[in-house]
């Protein structure tokens, strides 16, 4: 029997991201080649008649899973029945910007969003933030959507998780589908860390440490880390404008994972609500190693954590809390 639509509302859908996403959640590549979809789609009023464009885009690409298409500037109407909300509309970083700039633009966004999906969105709407600062903004939305459970409201990491396995890819000079279980630790920004201590690659003779494969500490403990953290400015100086099709495909990763599960023995780097593990302060949204199962999230326990990582861990969160604090300043 076909299975029934879930409705996905993507925010700022008008936009750059939002223009590689849509055909992505429309072709199945976010919920499976089985899975009909409903697409919402929310911009602003100076952004409608491009929202009306991709609308017509999509009606013109006849995608068989899409089974419906919401273009609305309302807010409500956007939010409403929605199964799945992918956050990312907002003010976007431009070259020379620092994260922080963009603060007091998006948290207000963030503050009126939580509440139009708190009243309307499907019960347990399972919601992504991507438009940046991406944790802090998740935060806000979840404060002020307390009805919806906090294990519900995650942001985007998985786009530095997969940069980190293409670096190591293209460093050991193996496909990136062999390279697993590299760590984002932290803040989507550029104090993350990016931990490979626990990643494997797949050889011919067996599952083996990157760090063995990569055999280059220095390398490992410096510049790959630079060049996962400072991926994003390097993007926006290469294209003037920030990543889009990696983030939206980050973004279906996200998705498809969290509600088909992931791989045995494999873990996905996701933005989730601090429990205090691994000594992370608790009331952040920090990125975490976590598998998942039945459409639950679970963070990895019990994974060594070296003296250079505690420094880093410890680094990105006090970071965090800051973002928190001038949130919570640029909403009084
Ligand atoms: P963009 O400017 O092309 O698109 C943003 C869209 O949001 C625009 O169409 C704009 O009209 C719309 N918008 C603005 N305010 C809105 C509101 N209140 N409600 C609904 N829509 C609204 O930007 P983009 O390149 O698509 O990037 C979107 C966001 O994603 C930015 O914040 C960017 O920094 C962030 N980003 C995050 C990651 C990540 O990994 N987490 C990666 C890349 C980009
Ligand atoms: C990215 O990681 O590509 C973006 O978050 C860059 C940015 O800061 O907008």
């Amino acid at each position: 029997m076909a299975k029934e639509p879930v409705r996905v509302l993507v925010t700022g859908a008008a936009g750059q991201i939002g223009y590689a996403l849509v055909p992505m959640i429309a072709r199945g590549v976010m919920l499976g080649a089985d899975q009909p979809v409903i697409l919402h789609m929310l911009d602003i009023p100076p952004a409608a008649e491009a929202l009306n464009g991709v609308k017509m885009e999509l009606v013109d690409a006849a995608f068989p899973l899409l089974k419906g298409v919401v273009a609305t500037t309302d807010v409500v109407e956007a939010c409403t029945g929605v199964n799945i909300a992918v956050m990312v509309g907002g003010f976007p970083r431009k070259e020379g910007m620092e994260r922080k700039d963009v603060m007091s633009k998006n948290v207000s966004i963030y503050k009126a969003q939580a509440s139009a999906l708190e009243k309307h969105a499907a019960a347990n709407c399972k919601v992504l933030v991507v438009a940046n600062p991406a944790n802090t903004n998740a935060l806000i939305l979840k404060e002020f959507a307390p009805s919806i459970p906090e294990k519900n409201i995650t942001c985007l990491t998985r786009l530095d998780h997969n940069r980190a396995l293409g670096q190591i890819s293209e460093r050991v000079n193996v496909p990136v589908s062999e390279v697993k279980n590299v760590i984002i630790w932290g803040n989507h920004s550029s104090t993350q860390y990016p931990d490979v201590n626990h990643a494997t690659v797949k050889t011919p003779s067996g599952e083996k440490p990157v760090r063995q494969l990569v055999n280059d500490d220095a390398w490992l403990n410096a510049e790959f880390i630079t060049t996962v953290q400072q991926r994003g400015a390097a993007i926006i100086k290469a294209r003037k404008l920030s990543s889009a099709l990696s983030a939206a495909s980050s973004a279906c990763d996200h998705i498809r994972d969290w509600v088909l599960g992931t791989p045995e023995g494999t873990w996905v780097s996701m933005g989730v609500y601090s429990d205090g593990s691994y000594n992370v302060p608790a009331g952040l949204i920090y990125s975490f190693p976590v598998t998942c199962q039945n459409g639950e999230w679970k963070i990895v326990q019990g994974l060594q954590i070296d003296g250079l990582s505690r420094k880093k861990l410890d680094l990105t969160a006090e970071e965090l809390s800051e973002e928190k604090a001038l949130a919570y300043s640029c909403l009084s």
